[in-house]
């Protein structure tokens, strides 16, 4: 299938971060947590594709974000944590070549996804899961100018994710 077949046939939207994506589940709810008066669900999962010319903007999240690999090129995560450490890690299924193919996000973590092109492939498949489940208000797109301000070491890296 190609990358539009596979958007169609999966009915996939884009989502606001870049890329594409669809929830495949949202599991039973859990009750309110952190006093913020939305009743969360233990976890939710999607799939998501990025083409090669598009990225994962930084954005981050409250909850720790599980990415696992499906289908296609090696996907680069670059991560910035809390203290300012920058992380590179490629999800892919080239083990020896050190991808991996699941990758953790700790929640708090500012982070961005780009793939890298490689023959046979022009997108990436991968399912990303969150536990409590997702919400939108959970979510935070970057304002990436700001980032490199706070982070001025890492300015380059979080230039090449500007929209
Ligand atoms: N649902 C909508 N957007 C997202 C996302 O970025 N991650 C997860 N896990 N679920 C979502």
């Amino acid at each position: 299938m190609t990358k539009d077949e596979l958007i169609n046939h999966l009915n996939m939207m884009p989502h606001p971060e870049g890329g594409y994506y669809v929830e495949t589940y949202r599991s039973h709810k859990i009750g309110m947590i952190n006093k913020n008066n939305i009743e969360r669900n233990a976890s939710t999962a999607i799939y998501f594709l990025m083409g090669d010319n598009d990225f994962s903007t930084f954005h981050k999240l409250k909850f720790t974000e599980i990415w696992h690999h499906y289908d296609g090129n090696p996907v680069e995560i670059v991560e910035i944590t809390p203290k300012g450490e920058l992380k590179r890690s490629i999800v892919g299924k080239d083990f020896l070549k050190g991808e991996t193919p699941q990758h953790v996000i700790t929640g708090g973590n500012w982070f961005a996804a780009r793939t890298i092109e490689s023959e046979g492939s022009d997108y990436v498949l991968v399912g990303c899961t969150v536990a409590p489940g997702f919400e939108f208000e959970d979510f935070e797109i970057a304002d990436v100018n700001k980032l490199a301000v706070d982070y001025p070491d890492h300015k380059e890296i979080i230039m090449e994710f500007k929209k």
